[in-house]
């Protein structure tokens, strides 16, 4: 039993390899069959099938409209092994299987102003954003926050690119150097702000746009990993559709317990920011602690992160 997710991948082959920083790896690739790949807009992302029951998702970063993806990936020493892993054994030549692309970030097209910001390699997602709005003559800046010159990738491409658009922000430069989201989300009416990185950085970028007045509706954000709370009361959960009833122990996850009970729940992240693992409820009050639905969806409680979301009420019933 799985939730209803698209499963078709894509044989792909790396076209191309760049080791931009000595940690940042820069890959291309292409269907392994000579076909097009599907077309994508900016702000998608695609999976990346590193191993069995371990699947990545990274941004696009090339212009949209291009026949190859463009992936980014940093090789984290704080990674559960997925980037570490993709390090190692992706060479150019190599094949891979992938899921065609999806958008969980789009651009609002009709912004009169776009301020996005790149924590790290965060910067990726803004990369395809800020050519999809070069191409369209949109107004916008991008920003490229790295702890110094020699971690940052994609450098020569921002800079002949996007000019004047372009601002580097190196946390060893001095304070100078330093990014005020709160002043340039204030500083040109109907911005809308756009940040990707670290969690605790994007936080703070969210915090300081909403202290600038921007409403939520102007504020995008895509967060592809994050520390999660899972503990907790215990609490029951009845998956409707297999007929399970099953208790959540304080330090466990719903997906846990409900494998533990023979329901297989389709996960990626496991870290409430991929959006696999979400599932209808029709019963109960959850506790959302993931990233990936929004405050509104949220307030609906109708549908639940089953990798880390918990309950509010003594009981769930969840559709799985
Ligand atoms: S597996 Fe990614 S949000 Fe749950």
């Amino acid at each position: 039993m799985t939730t209803n997710i698209d499963n078709t991948l894509i044989q792909a082959t790396v076209t191309r390899r760049d080791d931009h920083t000595d940690d940042i790896a820069v890959f291309e690739l292409a269907a392994a069959d000579g076909s097009a790949l599907p077309v994508f807009e900016a702000g998608a992302h695609i999976d990346v099938v590193v191993g069995p029951e371990l699947i990545r998702q990274y941004s696009l970063s090339n212009a949209p409209g291009a026949t190859s993806y463009r992936l980014g990936i940093l090789n984290d020493p704080d990674s559960r092994g997925g980037s570490r892993q993709i390090h190692a054994e992706l060479k150019a030549g190599a094949e891979v299987q992938i899921s065609a692309p999806r958008n969980h970030f789009p651009l609002a097209m009709d912004a009169e102003h776009s301020l996005l910001i790149g924590g790290g390699i965060g910067i990726t997602p803004m990369i395809a954003m800020a050519y999809a709005l070069k191409a369209a003559g949109k107004s916008f800046e991008l920003h490229y926050c790295s702890r110094s010159q020699s971690k940052a990738a994609f450098l020569e491409e921002l800079e002949r690119e996007f000019g004047d658009s372009l601002t580097l922000h190196f946390d060893d430069a001095g304070e100078a150097s330093r990014i005020d989201p709160k002043a340039l989300a204030a500083a040109r009416p109907g911005t809308h702000l756009y940040v990707c990185g670290p969690s605790g950085f994007m936080d703070w970028v969210i915090e300081q746009g909403k202290a600038a007045g921007l409403p939520d509706s102007q504020i995008h954000f895509e967060y592809f990993n994050a520390e999660v709370d899972i503990s907790g009361e215990a609490f029951e959960v009845y998956a409707e559709t297999s007929d399970v009833t099953v208790q959540v122990g304080p330090n466990e996850s719903i997906a846990a317990a409900l494998k533990a009970a023979g329901v297989r729940v389709q996960m990626s992240c496991e870290e409430g920011v991929c959006g696999t693992c979400i599932c209808d409820v029709s019963e109960g009050t959850p506790d959302h602690r993931d990233h990936f639905l929004t405050d509104e969806e949220k307030e609906d409680n109708d549908q639940i992160a089953l990798c880390c979301s918990r309950a509010k009420s003594s009981r769930l019933v969840v559709d799985i």
